[in-house]
């Protein structure tokens, strides 16, 4: 008689699954995974504040997969390899997209399962995210008023101010097209990167002259079309936010302290690659 498989219990050892780990790294020494479990701290015994805290944990580990990815891609454009970069322009895309499925399994929190641990999250915000607002810089949407958050952290003050000192994505992929011989205008090239991007007439000509003839200018056109990409992906990323918050505390002031939902609708009208969108129009 042959044993039954379904309920004889199988040995992974007898295939060679390794089972003695005092002096060897295990799965969660490696991923630290204890440090990461044991750092969901709720504060009240409301059901859903475990929902929350890890929809915001999870969402700060994507968003650091998407920092280093916005680093190298950057690094890659200014050593003019703009294909290795375009692999990791797609996965920020994808991180994001990530991000927007994961607001189905927040939105199962009701308006009421919020309300019982919202007051206990004091003025703690979204807003106050450091790494939101260094993806933000990085992206080219580069606001100083947001720094005030931060002012008690001279490490974090550090980095964000080592970001506003550095090229955005969209500065990179100018000087990169300028330097493939495109006719970016020069006072782009030498602007204060420091400051917000301002949408420029001249440069959405250029945009035109690689969109009219994407065969003749296709790396230009790629990297526009990655870019767009990105953009499409993190606009869907705000906009899932606010539907959200509305959802859940419709018109109410935000925890951070903004005027809410208005707040976060002002948001959506920023645009990171103006011209990129503007020269849809013009073709
Ligand atoms: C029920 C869930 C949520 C509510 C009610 C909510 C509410 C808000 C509100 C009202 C703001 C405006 C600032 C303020 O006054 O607080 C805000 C900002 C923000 N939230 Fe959320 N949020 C939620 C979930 C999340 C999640 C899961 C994340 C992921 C990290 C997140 C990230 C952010 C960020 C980055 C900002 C700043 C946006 C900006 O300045 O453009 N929020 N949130």
């Amino acid at each position: 008689m042959t044993a039954d498989k379904t309920t004889c219990p199988f040995n992974p050892a007898e295939d060679g699954a390794q089972m003695s780990f005092d002096a060897r790294m295990s799965y969660g020494d490696y991923l630290q995974i204890d440090r990461i479990l044991t750092a969901q701290n709720c504060l009240t015994p409301a059901h859903d504040e475990m929902l929350f805290i890890i929809q915001h944990q999870t969402s700060e580990l994507w968003m650091r997969l998407a920092l280093h990815e916005l680093d190298a891609a950057r690094l890659m454009i200014a050593a003019d390899r703009v294909r290795e970069a375009f692999k990791m322009l797609a996965r920020i895309s994808r991180i994001f997209e990530q991000l927007n499925n994961a607001w189905d399994v927040l939105r199962t929190m009701t308006p009421a399962d919020y309300t019982r641990f919202r007051d206990d999250l004091g003025q703690s915000s979204g807003f106050q995210s450091w790494q939101y607002r260094l993806i933000e810089y990085a992206l080219g949407n580069r606001n100083p008023a947001m720094l005030a958050p931060h002012a008690h952290r001279p490490d974090l003050m550090e980095k964000l101010h080592a970001e506003l000192a550095r090229p955005s994505l969209y500065d990179e992929a100018l000087r990169h097209m300028a330097r493939a011989g495109l006719p970016v205008p020069h006072d782009l090239l030498t602007r204060d990167i420091a400051q917000p991007w301002q949408a420029h007439d001249g440069l959405r000509a250029v945009w035109e002259v690689v969109y009219r003839d994407p065969a003749a200018h296709w790396e230009a056109y790629e990297l526009a079309e990655k870019l767009v990409d990105l953009e499409d992906y993190f606009r869907r990323w705000r906009f899932n936010h606010v539907t959200t918050v509305e959802r859940v505390i419709g018109f109410k002031r935000g925890t951070g302290g903004t005027s809410g939902v208005a707040y976060l609708r002002r948001m959506l009208e920023v645009r990171l690659f103006p011209e990129l969108w503007e020269v849809r129009t013009s073709l």
